[in-house]
């Protein structure tokens, strides 16, 4: 679906003019479409058909509680990476035993916590990660369901710093080491070693190497097997890539009807193994935009500045991973000339832009909406040079829902504190 379109030549998201949001909470604010993260959730699921499965939704993409709470009323599973996420997705009405906890370094407080809770199971990525896990199960008189996190070795083409399935990355468990992991695994009282995960990196655009992953941890699967380890699920992850630019990647149904299909070729025998999958971006990433202010225009000689009240802190994807976000107008029609502008925010960094050399015919004063931002745009916001967070708005159909407010100044200093007075000595 298109959550954003013009009707008559100005913005709307769903039923709901981009103007009228900013005319009430101002800028910058993150908009998303309820109607197309709901679609893009039950899409993933509904590919499944019969076949046992928990689409466990990504909290980090975006954790605000009422994305949280739309995925929850729908059945969602979650997939979270701190004790901080977990408290979310019980407070959004998430079920704790929907819930797969991975991360590399996972705290003894925040294991014990999801313990307590009952999550669906750890995904462990170190075997010291295990025997801590052990430990604290055994002190809670707990047995932890664990997969291990196994790192298949599989090249991607995709940013480096989000490519995690290489043999150097910190994350998982090299593949040819698991099999002896699994196996001291059994000597663990607490633990029962229940799956298998693997997640390869994020925003890939293509099937093959999700296959090859698959075809690397089912071979695993069998070796298991043989030596007597009946798992009962396989976890493959989540970075099923979006259109940004001119990306083309196969859409969320496609994506999973190509494993199942690849999971029934290789026999029946993997028949009883229930599918989880960790997609964040692929579900709220065209969801969610950014809508900014054009604050200045600036004409230095060869180059063309539209300074807007949207900065790196607000979306930090362009300056980390020079990553392209579509900006557009909210009105489609204008009569300024237009000029290659470079969009930039108000913080005191070179890299603090949003985008570069985009053809806009626009005046100080105009709004834009910066797209494909609903993943990984709030959630890794800053507070850098003490500019507040934007205000969070939930479009559904007509209406809608402030689900942030704008942060204030006193909300940023108020865990801050002075020293004491000093004492004067006489
Ligand atoms: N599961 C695990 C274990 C992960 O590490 C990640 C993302 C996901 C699932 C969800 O991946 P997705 O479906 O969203 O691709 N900040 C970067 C992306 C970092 C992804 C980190 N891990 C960005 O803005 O592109």
């Amino acid at each position: 679906m298109e959550p954003f379109t013009f009707r008559n030549g100005e913005l709307y998201a769903e039923g709901v003019a981009a103007a009228a949001i900013v005319e009430e909470l101002g800028t910058p604010c993150y908009i998303y479409s309820r109607a197309m993260v709901e679609s893009q959730w039950l899409a993933f699921d509904q590919a499944f058909g019969g076949r046992e499965h928990l689409v466990c939704y990504a909290v980090k993409a975006n954790s605000n509680l009422a994305i949280l709470n739309v995925l929850a009323r729908l059945g969602s599973g979650f997939d979270i990476v701190s004790g901080g996420e977990l408290e979310r997705v019980l407070r959004a009405g998430g079920e704790p035993s929907k819930v797969i906890y991975s991360g590399v370094g996972k705290t003894v407080r925040e294991i014990g916590r999801a313990l307590e809770t009952g999550i669906h199971a750890f995904n462990v990525e170190s075997e010291a990660e295990l025997e801590q896990i052990n430990q604290v199960a055994g002190g809670l008189n707990k047995i932890a369901s664990v997969a291990l996190r196994v790192n298949p070795d599989v090249d991607i083409n995709t940013h480096p710093y989000v490519a995690t399935g290489l043999k150097e990355s910190k994350f998982g468990i090299p593949i040819d080491m698991a099999a002896g992991v699994a196996a001291d695994a059994r000597h663990l009282p607490n633990i029962r070693l229940v799956g298998l995960a693997c997640h390869i990196g994020s925003q890939l655009t293509e099937m093959a190497p999700f296959i090859e992953a698959l075809e690397r941890v089912l071979e695993l699967v069998d070796d298991l097997n043989d030596s007597g380890v009946d798992l009962a699920y396989l976890d493959l992850g989540g970075g099923l890539g979006i259109g940004y630019y001119d990306e083309q990647p196969p859409e969320p149904d496609e994506f999973v009807m190509a494993l199942m299909e690849k999971l029934q070729t290789m026999g029946t025998r993997y028949r009883h193994l229930q599918i989880i999958i960790e997609p964040g971006r692929a579900i709220v990433g065209n969801a969610g935009a950014l809508l900014t202010q054009v604050m200045y225009l600036k004409h230095n000689g060869s180059r063309n500045f539209a300074v807007i009240d949207a900065a790196m802190n607000d979306l930090m994807r362009p300056a980390l991973y020079d990553a392209w976000h579509e900006i557009i107008p909210f009105a489609q029609h204008s009569q300024q000339e237009a000029y290659l502008y470079d969009i930039v925010g108000p913080v005191c960094e070179s890299g603090d832009f949003l985008g570069r050399d985009r053809e806009l015919a626009i005046a100080a004063g105009d709004y834009l909406a910066v797209l494909s931002a609903g993943a990984y745009g709030s959630s890794m916001s800053s507070n850098y040079n003490t500019r507040p967070r934007a205000a969070e708005v939930m479009v559904d159909g007509d209406r809608f829902h402030i689900i942030r407010r704008r942060e204030t100044i006193d909300d940023l200093m108020s865990p801050e504190s002075l020293l004491p007075e000093s004492q004067v000595v006489k």
